[in-house]
């Protein structure tokens, strides 16, 4: 497989015209080689915003005191994966807040075991931020599989700019290397056109994620989330727009067959978002399903959507998304990554 330079990240990045849209397309069949046509689905849920963090653009961060707290019971929860299950959808998401206290820990691993008693064949992603290898160790045991933690930027340097002193550049590496050899299913991702970043950071993002051999991204633009430290910073939406699909594209030759979401960021930007994001090599969605009453409390950043039409099914609109793309949706195919099947030599 050919390797790609800083420099020809930067190129492919800076493309315009039809030179971008060429690579667009060329990612498009790279994936539908290396992967498949398929769109998967995941179904989302933001169990807590409760955090103990306080990143410096983040809507959930500690030190907002205008937002509600709140956490799921375990029957909240249930009753959000009978939802997904009752759309067909055989993967989910469980994000929250960071938090470590044992009592979250142990609920956590509860919850795990009672959703894979109830549905066997369930495959569950965590995001749940920094934790012990300990804490990964209990929860890949109690049954998830998959992990997603973003490294948010791979530059020590511009980290330092996004998050407060406490928190460490290394810590999130070393948790990355601690899920792995857990054998999750492991990704990670960044914020695209956050403040200070150069295009020497996106290129260097890149091959973070080729280096660390990652099997799933989720990348999205930086979206200002106002009253947040970082929120009065110059901001060009229209560049985080196309960047963060640049990205995908890139990534998508970069590293063709892991699974790349096209996120909820990207999708708050553009009306049109995920069918860009598919467009540009993206074969991953996830919709969310926590409760309507508390999706508000989740506001990462500004006008995060809150409601979905109710009239038209939720797998039905996807699936006119897919069609439209050229994509067929594999609604009840939980989707697992082919460059983790490849790496641990699962067919
Ligand atoms: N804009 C875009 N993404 C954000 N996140 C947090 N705050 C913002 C923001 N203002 C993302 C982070 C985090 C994920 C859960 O949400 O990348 O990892």
């Amino acid at each position: 497989m050919s390797s790609f330079s800083r420099t020809d990240i930067i190129k492919m990045l800076s493309l315009e015209g039809r030179d971008k849209e060429k690579l667009f397309r060329k990612a498009v069949k790279l994936r539908n080689k290396a992967v498949s046509d398929c769109v998967y689905l995941r179904g989302l849920i933001e169990f807590s915003n409760i955090c103990r963090n306080d990143c410096l653009y983040c809507g959930i961060r500690k030190s907002n005191r205008s937002i509600n707290r709140y956490e799921y019971l375990s029957d909240d929860i249930i009753t959000c994966v009978d939802e997904i299950v009752a759309n067909g959808i055989n993967s989910i998401v469980l994000q929250s807040g960071e938090r470590s206290d044992a009592s979250f820990i142990r609920n956590l691993a509860e919850i795990l075991e009672t959703i894979k008693t109830k549905y066997p064949a369930m495959v569950i992603t965590l995001s749940v931020g920094e934790q012990t290898r300990e804490t990964y160790r209990i929860f890949r045991k109690a049954g998830a599989e998959r992990y997603l933690l973003r490294i948010e930027t791979s530059s020590r340097e511009h980290y330092g700019k996004l998050h407060p002193g406490e928190m460490s550049f290394d810590n999130r590496v070393r948790c990355l290397h601690d899920l792995q050899d857990l054998q999750y299913q492991v990704g990670t991702g960044v914020m695209i056109g956050s403040p200070y970043q150069t295009m020497e950071n996106l290129a260097e993002d890149i091959l973070f994620f080729k280096r660390i051999d990652i099997d799933m991204c989720g990348m999205g633009p930086y979206i200002p989330s106002s009253g947040s430290p970082l929120a009065g910073l110059p901001y060009d939406k229209e560049k985080s727009i196309d960047l963060g699909l640049k990205m995908i594209t890139v990534l998508r030759h970069v590293m063709p067959d892991i699974n790349i979401a096209v996120t909820t960021a990207l999708e708050t930007l553009t009306q049109e978002g995920w069918e860009l994001g598919l467009l540009a090599g993206g074969n991953v969605i996830m919709p969310q399903f926590s409760p309507p009453l508390t999706r508000k409390e989740y506001m990462l950043y500004d006008n995060k959507p809150l409601f979905r039409d109710e009239n038209i099914s939720l797998t039905d609109s996807i699936k006119k998304i897919a069609i439209k793309c050229g994509m067929r949706l594999a609604a009840g195919d939980p989707g697992n990554s082919v460059h983790f099947k490849k790496k641990h030599g699962v067919h």
